[in-house]
């Protein structure tokens, strides 16, 4: 099988400066747009590395773009330690963020600690992400104390879709919008170290970037937050048909898969593949021997 590796087994991606929480920081001070986007696998990160994106998310959304589930709930730790694993690998100087899947951190404070620093320890992340505002203002709190850095997650929080009546937008109403806007404040006091805010007006993103002091970044909260964020298959169009508001699609893989796809099946169907080309020589005296051989023992 292929890998992107140099022969001495490292990864080659071109050299930069390693993100962390300060350079993430001193891009918001500076007005320097945030880049993130989902990662799940090692050849998928490791272009997201090539091209330089500053934050890699491990997202749970890995539960419907990879496993084909209609919502994150069945993610489990397991899960999402295997594939932060392999981004980890796949991105040494990206920003990775190991998302906390649903179950692995609202039962107690204990058990968010022990998960967070999981995903810290074994899996070598450089944060984690956990969805909620002050109902988690705890465990964002423990979390930071055992010096793991947290990311919030407001708005429109997939791990409560059926408390929230569906994938829809959030803070339309004044009541909704205040909360998010108290949420973002109170989980910045708490030590997150950024917020990710999901499908909200851009006016109520504007509102919570200005008022805050650490990067908020967005996924369908507008242009005037201090990054932005999508997930990768969905950008990639892996999947036609239905698309979030927010999304903007870069490009049809799914099409170019299946023209491959469809090419290799009637190359083999019509003895064109494999050729010459992708033979493996043998010298001819060498086949001679092995026909005698065989020969013999018949
Ligand atoms: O799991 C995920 O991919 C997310 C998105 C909202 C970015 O949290």
């Amino acid at each position: 099988m292929s890998m992107w590796k140099s022969e001495n087994g490292q990864n080659d991606a071109p050299k930069r400066k390693k993100v962390t929480i300060p350079v993430l920081n001193q891009k918001k001070l500076n007005g320097e747009p945030i880049t993130m986007i989902t990662g799940y696998d090692y050849p998928m990160a490791v272009i997201e590395e090539e091209v330089g994106i500053d934050i890699i998310l491990v997202g749970d959304s890995l539960g419907m773009t990879v496993y084909g589930y209609d919502s994150t709930l069945p993610v489990t730790m397991d899960v999402m330690a295997i594939h932060s694993k392999a981004v980890r690998k796949a991105a040494p100087k990206a920003f990775v963020i190991g998302d906390m899947p649903y179950m692995s951190y609202q039962i107690s404070v204990e058990q968010a600690v022990t998960n967070a620093g999981r995903l810290m320890q074994e899996c070598g992340v450089d944060g984690v992400k956990l969805e909620g505002g002050v109902e988690m203002a705890d465990k964002i709190k423990a979390i930071t104390k055992a010096g793991i850095p947290a990311m919030g997650h407001l708005g429109l929080t997939p791990q409560s879709v059926s408390q929230l009546g569906g994938f829809k937008a959030q803070g339309r109403d004044a009541g909704n919008a205040l909360k998010l806007i108290e949420d973002a404040k109170i989980l910045e006091e708490c030590g997150a170290f950024a917020i990710l805010m999901e499908a909200i007006p851009s006016e109520i993103g504007k509102i919570i970037t200005e008022r805050a002091n650490i990067p908020i970044i967005s996924i369908g909260a507008g242009p005037h937050c201090d990054g932005q964020v999508l997930v990768v298959h969905d950008i990639l169009g892996f999947f036609p048909g239905h698309k979030a508001k927010f999304v903007k699609q870069y490009a049809q893989i799914h099409e170019v898969i299946r023209e491959a796809l469809t090419e290799y099946k009637k190359d083999v169907e019509e003895g064109k593949f494999p050729s010459e080309e992708h033979d493996y020589p043998i010298d001819e005296d060498v086949l001679a021997e092995i026909n005698a051989a065989l020969e013999k023992k018949q």
